[in-house]
């Protein structure tokens, strides 16, 4: 194969590098462009941009695969637990006992928060959007811990502020749920898992005894390891962009959770549940909906179908979808709005306007209907999916920073007015 590129630009050719990744996808390495033609590359959306070179997760979109550091998805989600993936996104490989050991034991020490940060849920109105407080939490971090601040504080203090992120998230994200309903706090206990300890700190009532469900425990864990990493998506992308300034690594998650929130991203498992509900509540006519998906004229899509980079059945989707069938089976839960998602399942699979398109379930569609079935409220549902993905945005952050990339800063296309003169407030018409 041709290791280069020729672009004939205006009349004027030049050569480009390939690049080459281990699964051997090509990409044109365009970083010399500009300075050798005057060109740039417009990409709306960076449908066909690579921002950057990475070592974390693999994905096909074409062939539906996904994996992390080379083991797939399925087998991580099979036999994994969600601190070993966080492990693997973060330091590169698979854990030791005695690393995951040390691991574990520094994160369980690490969960309690600072009790001024409760003063900051205190000043919220009541019936605010989880998201947006987790945006704050997370952010308000760095004030907490000021060795944040600093990007060339080394090696160790950088492992620091990762550890009290992960080991906090759990905490601050029960406290989101505590907080909205006008409950006491429950504290972290050491000696639960990751996974335990937030259901824990979510489910358990201060004056009751709360029993860990074993079948919860494995549904989050493996509900949580699906969403650890998805390469450069929309959050990903922006964690990267924001780190490449170099903010500090709350600040930088922080925002990944603000574009984590939107409709488009991880705000879709809500809109899920809210999409599902509002069909019911019309009679459960799911071919209506279907209909109305499909009128270019009705702004209407259908939450949790097609995917940017998945044009085949989302490997998540697929173990999600075996999961919520004996979660709610195993729960004895009766959910209408399941039957709904499954006729709306079967019309789209059967559609030609969704074959076409290659719109699959995604992963947003069956998640909301566990999270429900698991006791969740709906407005927490992006808050689990951020949970999930705290491990693979902090890998995307680290990479980055240990590559040390430059600072993100896109080219435009300008297309305002040109040059004009100034006119006088008097003098405009
Ligand atoms: C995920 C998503 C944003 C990807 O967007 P994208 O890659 O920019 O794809 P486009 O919006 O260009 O969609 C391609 C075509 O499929 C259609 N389409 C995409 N998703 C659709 C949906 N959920 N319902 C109906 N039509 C849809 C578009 O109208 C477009 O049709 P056209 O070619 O006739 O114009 C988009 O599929 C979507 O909005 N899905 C619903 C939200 C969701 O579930 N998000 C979570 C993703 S994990």
């Amino acid at each position: 194969m041709s290791e280069t590129a020729k672009i004939n630009i205006q009349g004027q050719e030049t050569e480009l590098p390939l690049v080459v990744g281990t699964e051997n996808e090509v990409g044109i390495d365009i970083s010399k462009l500009r300075g050798s033609t005057g060109a740039v590359t417009l990409d709306f959306g960076y449908k066909n941009t690579g921002a950057t070179t990475s070592g974390i997760t693999y994905l096909d979109g074409e062939k539906g695969i996904l994996r992390h550091r080379g083991y797939s998805i399925e087998e991580l989600a099979d036999k994994a637990e969600f601190l070993e993936i966080a492990y693997l996104l973060i330091h590169g490989e698979l854990p030791t006992k005695q690393e995951y050991a040390e691991w574990d034991n520094e994160i369980r020490r690490h969960t309690l928060v600072n009790g001024d940060i409760q003063n900051i849920f205190d000043a919220w109105p009541t019936g605010s959007h989880p998201m947006g407080q987790l945006i704050a939490m997370i952010s308000s971090l760095s004030s907490f811990y000021p060795e944040s601040l600093d990007p060339n504080a080394g090696q160790e203090a950088r492992m620091r502020t990762i550890t009290r992120l992960l080991a906090k998230m759990p905490t601050i994200c029960a406290m989101i749920s505590k907080n909205r309903i006008g409950h006491p706090l429950i504290y972290p206990q050491n000696s639960l898992t990751y996974v335990e300890n937030y259901l824990n700190m979510t489910f358990k009532h201060v004056t009751e005894d709360y029993e860990l469900d074993p079948i919860l425990v494995r549904a989050m864990n493996k509900l949580m390891i699906l969403h650890a990493d998805h390469e450069q998506n929309c959050s990903a992308s922006t964690v990267r962009l924001v780190g490449s300034s170099h903010a500090n690594l709350y600040a930088s998650v922080s925002a990944g959770v603000a574009a984590l929130w939107g409709p488009l991203h991880g705000g879709a498992n809500q809109k899920v549940i809210e999409m599902l509900e509002a069909i019911q509540a019309d009679g459960g006519d799911a071919q209506k909906y279907i209909d109305k998906a499909k009128d270019k004229n009705d702004p209407f899509r259908l939450m949790g179908f097609g995917h940017r980079v998945y044009k085949n059945f989302d490997p998540r989707a697929k173990i999600i979808k075996k999961s919520a069938d004996e979660v709610l089976e195993k729960l004895g839960v009766n959910d209408p709005t399941l039957e709904i998602a499954k006729k709306l399942e079967q019309a789209a699979l059967s559609d030609p306007y969704f074959i076409e398109r290659k719109l699959f379930p995604n992963v947003d569609f069956y998640s909301g209907i566990i999270y429900r079935a698991m006791g969740f409220p709906v407005e927490m549902f992006t808050v689990l999916f951020a949970l999930g993905r705290l491990p693979g945005w902090i890998a995307q952050w680290k990479e980055m920073m240990e590559d040390k990339h430059p600072i993100g800063r896109p080219r435009q296309i300008y297309t305002g007015p040109v040059s004009r003169d100034f006119v006088a407030m008097d003098k405009r018409s």
